[in-house]
């Protein structure tokens, strides 16, 4: 079940761990541990930064185009970061940007979490002990816990810290609140989310440190059955899998220079940050511009049930708990197989001093079966090409839930994004057998709530430049009639999106929708717009009524398209602090203008996700689950870009049966079967 990291092929020599770390060359380079603590010396020095002042978040600023444009190798570079501090012992916020290359304050304010909208900054990691330090001291806890007999379970409970939603009761609005669920443990190693002690809500107020409400409902057993999925709980692991290892005896394809990556068409910058997790820069194909900027900046998962318990939850878990900062340290546990390059990210802690997360970031290729094949009689005989993908991608792990988010770039100049859904599904518990709408029964009285995973990715497109314009495509259907006499015809439609509002679009799968991005001004060999395809998944939107106060907080999930003029401070689906947030943020706010997107600076924002009505086979450790869409060329390049790809050497292909290698490939002729 666990596996390390052998990097079976790889030469260690050709790919030195954290060779990339030095100071910034590029505007796009992430941000460095010495710049993390550069800006706090600075926040310190400024008097913003005092004993009681913590750093919910910090990030690198927006450059604007203007500034990116005019920069040149070995330019200095404008170093900035944009910081939120808290008062812990106030609840006051401040909000402020520091260029570190000139040692100052460039900007400051402050953030009213008192009064509409609301709002509160991310969560601390520091508040996730405390929050828990405070229940399991409170006279209310430990009444509730006495009452149901759990007394002596007390010392080993697991208090885990939930985002409080927003519905507008008394003690969350204008407030820092912490919600805590209960989840019992039979040691030390045992996993609490299987143990759920159902009806016992404590409410946290993080800035006075108390208990400031409990609910505790009902009297429904805990469910005892092991949620433990370890190797010595699981038992011995199967030895009928023989090994696949991927050698790479020349090395990977890609270059690697900082943090600019070139590979076969491709090139792109790889960044990361506390919020968004992976940020990719420049990404283009043949040279010619793609994606200015693309990124992951948001997601919510709501609850569909109604129980007191979790009626509220709704996780936004950028927004109010940092991917990047949650992001995943991969040598603890290998995602990727094959030649691998790491990157390591610098994040910031709750004290703003920077912090490492080794290997954030993992890159590598794969193969990826057939990229294009035809088998013609005659002389011409079977031409087959291999596809090969380069794969950037990190996880990140908030509380229960695993998410793992892959940008894929193919040959044929398609972008793939696939977010992975994986780890351990929220439940409570019921009485075994009872029937639950809104919670199916996944084990002997573990019940888990009907949700969603609703991600949206920001696509600052740049398709030959950046004047581009949004078309929405649609197969359509024709009456049978005098332009269609036998009923076999259908043809297409081309709608223009023309404003921010027009812009605003649903999926539709029943007639194959995909939204073309033009660029407005560069044409093709045939003297068509050049053009890449978003090509959406089937995903249902978000399932809350309109009216409801998620709605409004996560009303980027209430659409799969947006189209937004482009603004270097417009980066949060949800708004900057979607916690305890009334709603409104982020994208409505961003399109209230209806600006023209026509022949502009174009960013598209993408909602993808799942729908997770779980199932026995999620329990206790869920399979990954993917959502994702695609980014194909539609006239972008004159002909198939990968004609030139080589035939591929079956050297090392094994006839299944024969057990050995083939020598010289498969044989004559093209009825081989080979080993994959
Ligand atoms: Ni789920």
């Amino acid at each position: 079940m666990t596996h390390h990291h052998d990097h079976a092929g790889g030469n260690p020599d050709l790919l030195p761990p954290g060779a990339v770390e030095s100071a910034p060359r590029h505007p796009r380079d992430p941000l460095t541990a010495a710049e993390i603590d550069r800006a706090r010396e600075i926040l310190v020095g400024a008097g913003l930064l005092t004993e009681s002042v913590r750093v919910p978040m910090l990030l690198p600023d927006e450059y604007d185009k203007t500034e990116l444009a005019a920069w040149r190798p070995g330019d200095e570079i404008d170093r900035r970061v944009d910081v939120t501090l808290l008062d812990a012992a106030t609840g006051d916020v401040t909000e402020a940007i520091v260029s570190i290359t000139r040692g100052e304050i460039v900007s400051q304010r402050s953030y009213d979490t008192t009064t509409a909208p609301y709002g509160q900054p991310q969560y601390l990691f520091e508040e996730y002990e405390r929050a828990a330090e405070i229940v399991k001291a409170s006279t209310e806890w430990r009444t509730a816990m006495t009452r149901r007999g759990l007394a002596d379970r007390m010392d080993l409970a697991f208090c885990g810290p939930l985002a409080p939603g927003f519905v507008g009761r008394e003690n969350e609005v204008g407030r820092r609140v912490i919600r805590s669920l209960t989840f019992l443990r039979d040691s030390e190693d045992d996993i609490p989310w299987a143990h759920p002690v159902e009806g016992l809500i404590v409410h946290v107020d993080l800035v006075t440190n108390e208990v400031i409400g409990i609910e505790d409902d009902g009297d429904i057993p805990v469910p005892a059955g092991s949620g433990k999925y370890t190797p010595d709980a699981v038992g011995p692991a199967r030895d009928t899998l023989k090994p696949i290892e991927i050698t790479q005896p020349e090395g990977p394809s890609f270059h690697v220079d900082g943090h600019h990556v070139q590979w076969e068409n491709w090139s792109l910058r790889v960044d990361f940050n506390a919020r968004e997790g992976l940020v990719l820069h420049d990404v283009r194909f043949d040279d010619r511009s793609v994606l200015s900027r693309a990124s992951v900046p948001e997601m919510v998962v709501p609850y569909g049930d109604t129980s007191n318990t979790r009626f509220w939850i709704s996780y936004f878990d950028a927004g109010e708990y940092l991917l990047g900062k949650n992001g995943n340290h991969l040598e603890l546990g290998c995602d990727c197989l094959g030649v691998i390059r790491y990157f390591d990210g610098y994040v910031a802690d709750d004290h703003g001093h920077a912090v490492k997360i080794p290997n954030v970031v993992c890159m590598h290729e794969e193969d990826y079966g057939v990229l294009w094949k035809h088998t013609e009689p005659g002389p011409v005989g079977a031409q087959v090409r291999r596809s090969r993908r380069l794969v950037v991608s990190y996880f990140s792990t908030i509380g229960n839930y695993d998410y793992g988010f892959f940008w894929y770039f193919y040959l044929d100049g398609s972008i793939q994004v696939e977010a992975k859904a994986t780890g351990i599904v929220f439940v409570g518990a019921g009485i075994p057998g009872a029937e639950n709408r809104h919670a199916p029964e996944i084990a002997p009285g573990v019940f888990a709530p009907v949700h969603q995973h609703l991600f949206s990715a920001r696509l600052d497109v740049s398709i030959d430049g950046d004047d581009n314009r949004l078309i929405e495509i649609d197969a359509a259907r024709i009456p049978m009639g005098a332009d269609n006499p036998f009923g076999n015809a259908f043809t297409w439609t081309a709608t223009p999106l023309r404003t921010e509002h027009e812009a605003q679009r649903l999926a539709d799968t029943s007639v194959a929708r995909v939204w073309e991005v033009q660029s407005a001004s560069k044409r093709n060999y045939i003297g068509k717009p050049t053009a890449y395809h978003l090509v959406p998944e089937p995903t249902a939107l978000l399932m809350a009524d309109p009216a409801s106060t998620v709605a409004a907080r996560a009303a980027f999930a209430t659409k799969h398209l947006w189209g937004t003029a482009y603004d270097p401070d417009e980066r949060w689906p949800a708004g900057r602090y979607p916690n305890a947030h009334q709603g409104g943020a982020g994208l409505p706010a961003y399109t209230a203008d209806d600006r023209s997107i026509d022949g502009e600076d174009l960013v598209l924002w993408h909602t993808f996700g799942l729908t997770h009505i779980p199932r026995p086979e999620d329990w206790p450790i869920m399979p990954v689950d993917y959502a994702g869409f695609w980014f194909k060329p539609y006239g972008f390049s004159d002909v198939n870009p990968a004609m030139d790809v080589p035939e591929s050497s079956q050297a090392h292909a094994v006839r299944s049966g024969a057990e050995e290698a083939v020598d010289g490939g498969c044989g004559e002729g093209a009825a081989c079967t080979c080993g994959h």
